[in-house]
């Protein structure tokens, strides 16, 4: 292999929380997202609960999604919520005009999704309607969900729900620069004071606003809405997605790639950084404390939808590269942690780079699935800084460190360390030293698979998935990792 990787792991200056909100999941009503991905009441040969399939609900459960983004995404801001509540048959059956054009039942509304948050452990984000609906609307919703008394509170009740429910947070509206209403930004930032003002919390309890934040690299995006709304805000998002081939509109396909297509994805994951430390920067000029958190809510791969697959549906599959695409970026949050605490990868469930793939009764779990479960030590622990000095990856005209990785104390007091070879051809040896963390073993699990492309099918659902890991050794306070070509290794020392 090339030359090793020197690293050094700073358990003595912890840093920030790494916030479990960076493991909030995204559910749109877009494609089978929510209807054959999550609901399938209308289908009773496929075990659920409440309408809601429980193979996928166990594996998310398995994940302690903490948070669950709803129902948009750029539907969210043509979501009219009263036409989701209600006995289902009164519901009007609507057009999905961003999504397929398809029709949109509304089986899934408010009731359907706090019964979803319900059975797999996790809170409300709540994305309103600032594109199409009014602010009256907006308020009312937030008052059908929280108000303890009121017509709103009885309505609820009459509708099955006595109790409040809690709405932890809420987006004021979604990509207000694009399918959210196309506004400038100046515009936007005015717009989302005015919808803020009436998103009022019930005595004794807080709902967190979160603007709509920067696409990508939209710096005078996240500048006058920062300058103009911040200080009603309490985060704001930033959305980015990964394209290789050349960007938008998404052409590269999610499996038949090269390691051109690696490379070129592993890169276009890695531009994160870039895009965090720049907007970090405009934030910190009008919020230096860090009051207002950056939620990275959209991010991803974004490839060509999977032949034969309905259009407007972003179905895609996954493979090893998107587990590195997602390593990689859980690691960027890591240096981050101060000013990123929350993020929500798109989507869940059957849309873009999802944890889920189900077709009819059938499920399978994608390789980002496999590195959510193995960063789940992560969620509400403090980084541990990690430097890193690998040598560099090149494939063409893109160029990076071989190595990825980030660390933390986790709360059940352990220490643990990420680290992804990026490089598909050569194994890698990395010798971490450790300062301030006393450890005499260490133990761990690998993700990899035969070639850069693998994936689970159906058919074969266990192609790539984590396997304990003896590549790891520890001796006179280094721990000594060889990881294998593509591949992303968690540890836990002992
Ligand atoms: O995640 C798919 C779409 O990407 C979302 O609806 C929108 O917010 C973004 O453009």
């Amino acid at each position: 292999g090339g030359r090793p990787t020197s690293a050094t792991l700073h358990a003595d200056t912890p840093g920030p929380v790494y916030d479990r909100r960076i493991f909030t999941q995204f559910a749109e009503h877009l494609g089978n997202g929510i209807y054959g991905g999550l609901w399938v009441a209308d289908d009773k040969s496929i075990p659920q609960t409440n309408g809601f399939r429980n193979d996928v609900v166990a594996a998310l459960k398995n994940l302690s999604v903490p948070v669950i983004r709803w129902p948009g995404g750029c539907f969210a801001d043509e979501y009219h919520w009263r036409e989701g509540i209600g006995p289902k048959a009164k519901r009007p059956v609507k057009v999905n005009t961003h999504w397929g054009g398809v029709t949109e039942p509304n089986a899934v509304g408010t009731h359907e999704f706090f019964e979803l948050l319900r059975q797999v452990g996790a809170e409300a984000y709540i994305a309103g309607n600032v594109g199409n609906g009014t602010p009256q609307e907006m308020a009312e919703w937030v008052e059908y969900m929280t108000a303890p008394a009121g017509s709103l509170a009885d309505l609820r009740a009459r509708n099955g729900h006595k109790q409040p429910w809690a709405v932890p947070y809420f987006g004021v509206g979604n990509e207000l620069w694009g399918c959210g209403g196309n506004m400038r930004p100046e515009y936007a930032a005015d717009v989302t004071r005015r919808y803020a003002t009436f998103v009022k919390a019930p005595a004794g309890t807080r709902i967190l606003k979160i603007a709509a934040g920067a696409n990508v690299d939209d710096y005078t995006w996240t500048e006058t809405m920062m300058r103009v709304a911040g200080d009603m805000l309490d985060g704001v998002s930033l959305h980015y997605y990964v394209h290789p081939a050349g960007g938008w509109p998404p052409r590269a396909p999610a499996v038949d790639f090269d390691e051109h297509g690696w490379a070129d994805a592993l890169a276009g994951a890695r531009r994160m950084d870039e895009l965090i430390t720049r907007h970090t920067a405009i934030m910190d000029k009008y919020d230096p404390k860090k009051r207002v958190f950056l939620a990275v809510d959209e991010w991803g791969a974004w490839y060509a939808q999977d032949p034969g697959t309905h259009p407007g549906f972003l179905r895609q599959q996954n493979t090893l590269r998107d587990a590195l695409i997602a390593s990689i970026h859980l690691d960027i949050f890591a240096r981050h942690a101060d000013r990123v605490r929350m993020s929500a990868i798109a989507q869940m469930v059957n849309v873009l780079q999802a944890m889920i793939l189900t077709e009819g009764r059938k499920m399978v779990l994608t390789p980002t699935y496999h590195v959510f479960e193995m960063y789940k030590p992560w969620q509400d622990g403090t980084v541990l800084p990690i430097d890193i000095d690998a040598p560099w990856y090149a494939k063409d005209q893109f160029t990076m460190p071989a190595v990825s990785g980030s660390a933390v104390k986790a709360k059940d007091g352990k220490t643990y360390v990420a680290l992804s070879n990026l490089d598909p051809n050569q194994a890698n040896t990395v010798r971490v030293k450790l300062t301030g963390v006393a450890a005499s073993g260490v133990s761990g699990r690998v993700l990899t698979a035969p070639a850069i492309n693998s994936h689970n099918t159906f058919d074969a659902p266990d192609v790539v998935r984590p396997v304990s890991f003896d590549g790891a050794s520890i001796s006179d306070g280094a721990l000594s990792v060889t990881l294998p070509a593509k591949s992303i290794v968690v540890l836990t020392l002992q």
